[in-house]
């Protein structure tokens, strides 16, 4: 016997119950499931008017109701929770049923899971969903993983509840086999960080150097907003600035604790990076960043430290420094992203997902964390070049940087001058220079290499691979 419901929904928590709303106001006919049964009955009582629910209180039952091929999308926190569930409903399932994961899952267990679950004829579709609680509800950018016959009965349901990009485009894209959505949603989430540090810098150097107030720099932002740094990020700056704490009457951005906390996708995206041997300094710096802040202790040890004094600016070098900041933070931006999809394509290329990058950059149009104008330059980059082995190596965003490069050079050395921390625009222009370094002391490492530890090296005038006898008279003996 086959149910009704096209689709359910299982873990109601706010993204859970968000999705499965956006789902029934679609059309979608939609079966509900939480361990805690009297969830499942709010939402009902509280939204049953936005569509059609089915709520249902026991994973049976749930299973039960949902129609065949079965459309099972989990919702909770990623980690053994998620395994949890899939061993309680996999046994309820039958060839051709599809699992999805919506959680932020880490890309290696969703492809064990994909694997395990393939072998019991199930589909395992690990996608990333960005949009937080809104996106989740009014469109979010989704990043499915998965078999191709898993998207063929899921995909159209997903361009329906996905964000629409301006031209109308669903913001949802079929990324990859096994692993692939939640690795770009990893990324992405890399990404994100990047972009707020350098948005947070940007914000510093205004209040610090400039002496503009959080009310100023909102305004700054919105400007910004108008231009090439239109974003959802830079957007909500301006509103996150702009507000002031109902109980002291100060900025609110003066009374919340300066201590960034994180949930973990930027960090595994450092240390995929790592494994990969891809250099994303913007996004390491970022998790950095805020592990640095978190450490109140060594903060408080560090206070007698000295430094330069911020000296502000006079109104007229204020309103020509704010400029300048535009530029560094473009171009910084431009190298984060460059940085985000060279990991993307690495990722593609070790787990042979085949990603069309300039779709990954199109689906993030709408919907996502890091919407944003700039991101259908990108698309256009890969759709004009689709092996372009790196943004930079764009025509378009060379020429921009350059054209950026005078001011992000003044804007850093001034944060350096003044003792501004500002790692990400020191770590994006740091790696601009050396991609574009004639010689890079990488020729002093290997040499050094070769002599403590007999390492080798290669010569730039001769195929082979040597080692010096540093010991000895110094010879030079091919190995
Ligand atoms: C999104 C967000 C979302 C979330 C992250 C941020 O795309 O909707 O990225 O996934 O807000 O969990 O997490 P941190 O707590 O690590 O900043």
């Amino acid at each position: 016997m086959s149910g009704t419901a096209q689709i359910g929904v299982t873990g109601l928590a706010v993204m859970g119950r968000n999705l499965a709303r956006n789902f029934a106001r679609n059309g979608y006919t939609v079966a509900l499931h939480n361990r805690t049964v009297a969830r499942t009955h709010e939402l009902v009582e509280e939204f049953g008017g936005e569509g059609h629910f089915i709520a249902t209180e026991s994973a049976r039952d749930f299973v039960a109701a949902l129609e065949r091929p079965r459309r099972l999308v989990i919702m909770v926190k990623a980690g053994e929770a998620t395994d949890a569930v899939i061993a309680e409903f996999a046994p309820l399932l039958e060839t051709g049923d599809v699992i999805i994961d919506g959680g932020n899952a880490h890309f290696e267990d969703t492809r064990r899971r994909e694997r395990e679950l393939r072998e019991q004829g199930i589909h395992f579709v690990g996608t990333g969903i960005s949009g937080g609680e809104e996106g989740a509800l009014e469109g979010p950018s989704i990043m499915p993983g998965g078999s191709e016959e898993s998207y063929d009965s899921l995909g159209p349901m997903l361009e329906k509840i996905s964000a629409k990009a301006e031209d109308g485009a669903p913001c949802v894209t079929h990324i990859g086999p096994d692993g692939a959505g939640h690795f770009v949603k990893m990324t992405h989430n890399g990404i994100e960080y990047a972009d707020m540090q350098l948005i947070g810098e940007a914000y510093q150097l205004l209040r610090d150097v400039a002496g503009y107030s959080p009310a100023q720099i909102a305004d700054i932002f919105r400007t910004w907003n108008t231009g090439r740094l239109d974003s959802y990020l830079i957007e909500i700056t301006a509103e996150v600035l702009s507000h002031v704490d109902a109980s002291t009457g100060k900025p609110f951005v003066d009374v919340v604790l300066d201590q960034a906390e994180q949930k973990g996708t930027g960090r595994w995206t450092v240390q995929i990076a790592l494994d990969l041997g891809v250099p994303v300094s913007a996004i390491a710096e970022a998790v950095f960043a805020r592990s640095v802040s978190g450490h109140a202790d060594l903060r408080d040890a560090s206070r007698h430290l000295t430094g330069p004094t911020a000296r502000r600016l006079g109104a007229d070098e204020a309103a020509a420094f704010a400029d300048q900041v535009e530029q560094a933070l473009y171009a910084s931006k431009i190298v984060a992203y460059t940085q985000g999809f060279h990991e993307i394509a690495a990722g593609s290329e070790r787990y042979d997902w085949n990603i069309d990058l300039g779709k990954v950059a199109s689906i993030w149009r709408g919907g996502c964390i890091i919407r944003a104008a700039f991101l259908d330059r990108i698309t256009s980059a890969y759709e004009a070049r689709p092996r372009l082995p790196s943004l930079l190596a764009d025509k378009g965003f060379a020429e921009e940087i350059a054209a950026a490069q005078g001011d992000w050079r003044t804007v850093t050395a001034t944060a350096v001058t003044r003792g501004v921390p500002t790692p990400a625009f020191a770590a994006t222009l740091a790696y601009y220079d050396s991609l574009r370094a004639d010689r890079l002391p990488a020729a002093l490492t290997q040499g050094q290499r070769d002599y403590f530890g007999a390492h080798t090296y290669h010569r730039t005038d001769r195929e082979g691979t040597f080692h010096t006898l540093w010991g000895g008279d110094r010879t030079e003996v091919e190995s």
